[in-house]
């Protein structure tokens, strides 16, 4: 990996572990399913640029390749021993066969789809990959010797909180609707949540969940059809940036290089428990990130295109799509350190300038 913003962001990570944290790495062998994902994309990265200095022994990463993509995990595997990819279904394939995964002792369950638009496209392989993947998963490592298990829950399994109940804690119960187009994956997360709380009370397996609020960064392929990618790729296009709403839901995006310290943190964590990652502020309306968008694609890319309203051929494109969304993460950063940093200003600068430098690409 020669692109600076990740060699920066590699290096920014390292540094907000704590050397208790770097410690439980030595000897490790990490399972990462979904590795060719958007957070697939840092995690790999990462646990490869520091295998040697972490003493971790194996790496391995595991995708069927539904929306994530090879090439760059391909040259990763290439480039150091320590590094194994398999193309695996986490629903059917059985990982027994894995080489290597009966001494892993971490293990990251990151594979689902995440983005909307897919995820209504491949409603039963979502609730799948989070319910059946997911109890194949802690099946196979109840009677195991493992040292942390994280399970990648959501914030839509908040769904549209009462006006009263943001910023949300994790207390927060949640207003979600069973049936709507949002409600394969957030009912899905919300049961893999359950799935864990029962595998942990019945044989103590050691994991614990996180629960993102919008991540955005490198790793974001620009064609993934999440907000900063649809964004991202207008500016590397040269085109409008297009808005499908009235510009005014808000959310807080949090930089992938704090979110990625945040997994490690919880993996590590290594006992149930559950951690809202994200950041607190600012809170912006997708109109004010659209314009940091054009902001910072101005200097970066002399970008002159415009923001534009447009209506969604979609119907359902906004239904059910919180209003606000804006975690607490006092707990986090009360029991884990957890403190980001990267204001959305500079995020989207960090996103735009590794795009340029890849011309669009994920290498
Ligand atoms: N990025 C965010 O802001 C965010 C927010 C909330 C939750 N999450 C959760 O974090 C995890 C990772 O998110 P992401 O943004 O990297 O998602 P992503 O969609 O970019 O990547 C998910 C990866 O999982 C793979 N996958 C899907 N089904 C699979 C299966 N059955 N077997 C093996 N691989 C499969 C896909 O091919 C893809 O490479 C997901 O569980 C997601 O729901 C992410």
């Amino acid at each position: 990996m020669q692109n600076k913003i990740v060699l920066e962001d590699m290096s920014y990570i390292l540094g907000k572990l704590s050397q208790e944290e770097k410690n439980k790495f030595k000897g490790s062998t990490i399972i990462i399913t979904g590795c060719g994902g958007f957070l697939g994309y840092y995690f790999m990265h990462f646990l490869s640029h520091y295998a040697d200095e972490l003493q971790i022994k194996k790496i391995i990463g595991l995708d069927n390749f539904l929306t994530g993509t090879r090439d760059w995990l391909e040259t990763l595997e290439k480039n150091n021993e320590k590094v194994l990819l398999k193309e695996f279904n986490v629903i059917t394939d059985d990982i027994s066969k894995i080489e290597g995964a009966e001494e892993a002792n971490l293990i990251i369950h990151g594979a689902s789809i995440a983005s909307p638009i897919f995820y209504r496209i491949y409603p039963e392989e979502t609730i799948d990959a989070n319910i059946t993947g997911l109890r194949r998963i802690l099946d196979y490592y109840k009677t195991k010797s493992i040292d942390g298990l994280l399970f990648f829950s959501s914030s839509e399994i908040y769904g549209d909180p009462f006006p009263e109940f943001i910023p949300t804690d994790e207390e927060y119960r949640g207003n979600v609707a069973t049936m709507g187009p949002r409600a394969c994956y957030d009912e899905a997360k919300r049961f893999g949540e359950t799935l864990c709380y029962v595998y942990n009370e019945k044989y103590n397996i050691p994991v614990s969940i996180a629960r993102p609020f919008n991540n955005y960064g490198p790793g974001m392929n620009i064609n993934d059809k999440r907000l900063p990618a649809d964004f991202a790729k207008a500016v590397h296009e040269d085109r409008d940036l297009i808005m499908y709403s009235d510009g005014k839901p808000t959310r807080t995006f949090c930089y992938i290089s704090d979110a990625i310290t945040g997994y490690l943190k919880v993996l590590l964590h290594g006992k149930l428990d559950v951690f809202n990652i994200g950041i607190a502020k600012p809170e912006v309306s997708v109109a004010e990130f659209a314009e940091l968008f054009s902001k910072n694609a101005k200097e970066i890319y002399d970008y002159n295109g415009s923001v534009v309203f447009e209506v969604p051929e979609d119907k359902e494109y906004m239904t059910d799509n919180p209003n606000r969304r804006c975690p607490k993460i006092d707990k986090a950063q009360r029991i884990l350190d957890y403190n980001p940093s990267i204001l959305v200003d500079e995020g989207i600068g960090r996103y735009l300038q590794f795009l340029k430098i890849n011309n669009g690409k994920l290498l």
